[in-house]
């Protein structure tokens, strides 16, 4: 049931024509990419700050597990293994507070314990990074929100070692 008349040219093939011509007068990234790379070059000064801290995440995975991360739970999480070969503290140290020795490339490691290294857990992308990653070496899964939050619990109270 159509009323177009049939000496117009269809609609598709004119949409088609016009399309490349928008598309050639857009900038080559959108702009949110563009900003993703001014960030990983640096030249974002935003970026270099830190988006967030220890307390904000922990509250973070708190409220996300919908009950406060436990210290002491946290500290056999971290100390353990699950089954596999290594736990968190085989990178990190037991306790946490100094620096890590990579356990498969003897890399050093930044101390984890916020209150042994001030830019730990201060940029959000970064936590959520190697969270992912180290939890899936140890666990062989993703940490849930409450594994998360107990470990920073774990980790906030860690004074520095003397
Ligand atoms: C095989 C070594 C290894 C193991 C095992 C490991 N990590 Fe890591 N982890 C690293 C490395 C390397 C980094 C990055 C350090 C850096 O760049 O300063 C890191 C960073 C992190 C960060 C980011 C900290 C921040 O400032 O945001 C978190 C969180 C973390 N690890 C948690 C864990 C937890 C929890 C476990 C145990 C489930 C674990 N890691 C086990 C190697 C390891």
């Amino acid at each position: 049931m159509t009323t177009t008349p049939a000496s117009l040219p269809p609609p598709r093939p004119s949409r088609r024509n016009l399309h490349p011509n928008l598309r050639r007068n857009r900038p080559p990234l959108p702009a949110g990419a563009l900003a993703l790379l001014l960030a990983a070059t640096g030249l974002a000064p935003a970026a270099q700050a830190g988006d967030t801290s220890a307390a904000a995440q922990l509250q973070r995975w708190s409220a996300e597990a919908g009950a406060p991360g436990q210290a002491e739970r946290g500290r056999l999480f971290f100390t353990r293994t699950h089954g596999g070969e290594w736990s968190c503290a085989s990178c990190h140290g037991n306790p946490p507070t100094g620096e890590g020795r990579h356990a498969a490339t003897a890399k050093t490691i930044a101390p984890l314990a916020p209150a042994a290294n001030p830019r730990a857990f201060t940029d959000g992308a970064r936590t959520d990074k190697w969270f992912r990653r180290n939890c899936k070496d140890v666990l062989s899964r993703e940490c849930s929100p409450q594994e998360k939050a107990d470990v920073l619990a774990y980790l906030v109270a860690l004074p520095v070692r003397p």
